[in-house]
């Protein structure tokens, strides 16, 4: 089993789409309040304890729309949807700019970092990213702000990368000490908490009842192109096996996130690996 050593002081983040934008609009839209008050979380975190941070952002209506209506997840098959790559992936630096300007107004050395200038996939999977890049800015003090994005993809031309798989990607290659994955709902459901009010939260996640929960999140499949709840618990179970412990929490709750990055376990689900 690879376990990597737990070595740098460093939490990776991952602010969803679902809060940091109006998700159920089809016109990209901002949600103002929640990013200004997690800019505001993060900074008073920061300034509370000695860490070093990696954020990654959703999409939301900024990036499932176009994807969608490019069919850039489905991979290249004509050259309208190579315009589809281009206005897809301004549409994302439209937000990220916002959310860096968030963090910036709020003190923290944030600054953009743009996975489709140096990252390319194979079959969704990240399999380049300039992380020697990353790893020597938060080395100086930086806060990169990275996000989903359109990639190019070795087997099928291009792809989108999911914040799921970005934030996770990182927490394991520069061996972080935790990842916080912040949406919408309080955390892992036995269903769709949204849909069903008699959902259970699962409290934690590993290899032991990971069987179970999939058969019950087999229904959970979200209606954005990168698969939703079911998606977050297979990637987060997979850095778990890998040494890397992370917990899903609900950031529309004032709080959570800061209380969750000065190092409060138990807020939402825990996904370890025993
Ligand atoms: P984000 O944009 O924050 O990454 P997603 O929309 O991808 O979030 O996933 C969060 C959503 O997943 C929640 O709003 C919830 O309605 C839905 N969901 C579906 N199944 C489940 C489940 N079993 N447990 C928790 N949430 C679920
Ligand atoms: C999706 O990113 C990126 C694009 C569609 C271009 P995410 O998968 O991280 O976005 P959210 O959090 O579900 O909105």
């Amino acid at each position: 089993m690879d376990i990597t050593p737990k070595q740098n002081n460093l939490t990776v983040i991952k602010l969803g789409g679902s809060v940091i934008t109006k998700k159920e609009n089809e016109e990209p839209q901002l949600n103002e309040s929640n990013l200004k008050r997690l800019a505001k979380e993060i900074a008073d975190a920061l300034a509370e304890k000695d860490f070093k941070m990696f954020i990654v952002h959703g999409a939301g209506p900024f990036g499932h729309v176009f994807a969608k209506k490019y069919n850039l997840h489905l991979g290249l098959h004509d050259d309208k949807q190579v315009e589809g790559i281009g206005i897809t992936h301004r549409w994302m630096q439209l937000l990220n700019y916002s959310v860096v300007k968030a963090l910036q107004d709020e003190g923290v050395k944030a600054m953009p970092f743009q996975p489709s200038a140096g990252g390319i996939l194979c079959d969704g999977r990240l399999v380049q990213f300039p992380l020697n890049v990353v790893e020597k800015f938060i080395d100086m003090g930086i806060v990169p702000v990275s996000h989903g994005d359109v990639l190019l993809d070795n087997r099928t031309g291009i792809g989108i990368l999911s914040g799921d798989h970005l934030a996770p990607y990182i927490a394991h290659n520069l061996r972080a000490n935790r990842l916080v994955l912040g949406t919408d709902v309080d955390g892992v459901y036995s269903n769709d908490p949204k849909r069903h009010p008699d959902a259970r939260l699962i409290p934690v996640v590993t290899p032991n009842n990971i069987d179970d929960v999939v058969e019950e999140l087999a229904g959970s499949i979200a209606v954005d192109v990168t698969g939703g709840m079911a998606r977050k618990v297979l990637e987060l179970l997979d850095l778990a096996r890998k040494g890397v412990e992370s917990e899903i929490i609900n950031i529309t709750k004032p709080g959570n996130l800061y209380k969750a990055l000065v190092g409060e376990k138990g807020i939402g689900t825990i996904i370890k690996n025993d």
